[in-house]
């Protein structure tokens, strides 16, 4: 059966995203403190959700790309007893979603960079509020977002960088992914084409092609939507370590309490 391109991107995104970037072990340490259910808004593939239901937790993940949600349930259902069992995959926006049990959850993120995804400054406010509107007093929230520095910015003006040349293990297809960034300083925002192309030798190549445009975020704007959503901010650091955030950090990390 032919892959749909939504099928072949959600599973070339786990493909791309390859190592763990660390946040796993902050929202479990989280998680550990305030115990479950857990809200994970662009939850994607499952790449958190998953070992934090494998932990115990119940977890529910929004994600607005129905593909991405399918193979997030392909994976829970692979992942031991109880897995997909703890697990509820929603369909639905982030920035307006507002579940039956909203006021129920102990922990609620935005996670790696997903609210770059949300459009515009309004809309991030409004996904930080619907972390607010879901939390449990004494609930935490947890929003991460890269902090690109002026040197990052220059080089996106819109060449083709080769990123990477991977072998994917479930099809045993050479991978190659070749992307471009263009910033618009107006907006903060990147426009971001990412080309994967895939083949064995000797065949013909398959190409998959997806633009994003990330509206990028300041730590004080972090600070701000979680304040405008009624949550006091518990700490603004610079990992996920939760180490202080400094001058030239890469990552501003927010974890903000509903009180
Ligand atoms: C970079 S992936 C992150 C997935 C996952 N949180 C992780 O850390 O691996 C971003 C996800 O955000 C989803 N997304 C973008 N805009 C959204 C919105 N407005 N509401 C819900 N999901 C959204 C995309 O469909 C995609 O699955």
């Amino acid at each position: 059966m032919t892959e749909a391109p939504a099928a072949a991107l959600a599973r070339l995104y786990d493909l791309d995203l390859g190592e763990d970037p660390g946040d796993l072990d902050l929202l479990l340490a989280l998680a550990t403190r305030t115990g479950g259910p857990v809200l994970e808004l662009a939850v994607g593939t499952g790449r958190l959700a998953i070992p934090l239901a494998a932990a115990g937790y119940d977890v529910t993940g929004v994600d607005l790309d129905p593909a991405m949600l399918d193979r997030a349930r392909l994976t829970a259902g692979g992942a031991g007893k109880g897995v997909a069992r703890r697990m509820r995959l929603v369909e639905d926006d982030a920035r307006t979603v507002r579940l039956p049990d909203a006021g129920s959850y102990r922990l609620a993120a935005i996670p790696l960079n997903s609210i770059f995804l949300m459009g515009s400054r309004a809309d991030q406010a409004a996904a930080v509020a619907t972390l607010a509107a879901h939390l449990a007093p004494e609930g935490i929230a947890v929003v991460d977002a890269w902090l690109p520095d002026a040197d990052d910015l220059s080089r996106y003006d819109g060449r083709l960088v080769l990123e990477w040349v991977r072998t994917d293990p479930e099809t045993g297809r050479t991978v190659t992914k070749v992307g471009s960034a263009a910033y618009d300083p107006t907006t903060a925002s990147v426009r971001l084409t990412t080309i994967f192309e895939e083949g064995m030798p000797g065949e013909p190549a398959r190409r998959w092609v997806r633009t994003d445009r990330l509206r990028l975020v300041t730590p004080d704007e972090l600070v701000a939507f979680a304040e405008a959503a009624g949550l006091e901010v518990e700490s603004l650091a610079g990992d996920y370590e939760l180490g202080p955030l400094e001058p030239g950090a890469e990552r501003v990390v927010l974890v903000a309490r509903r009180p």
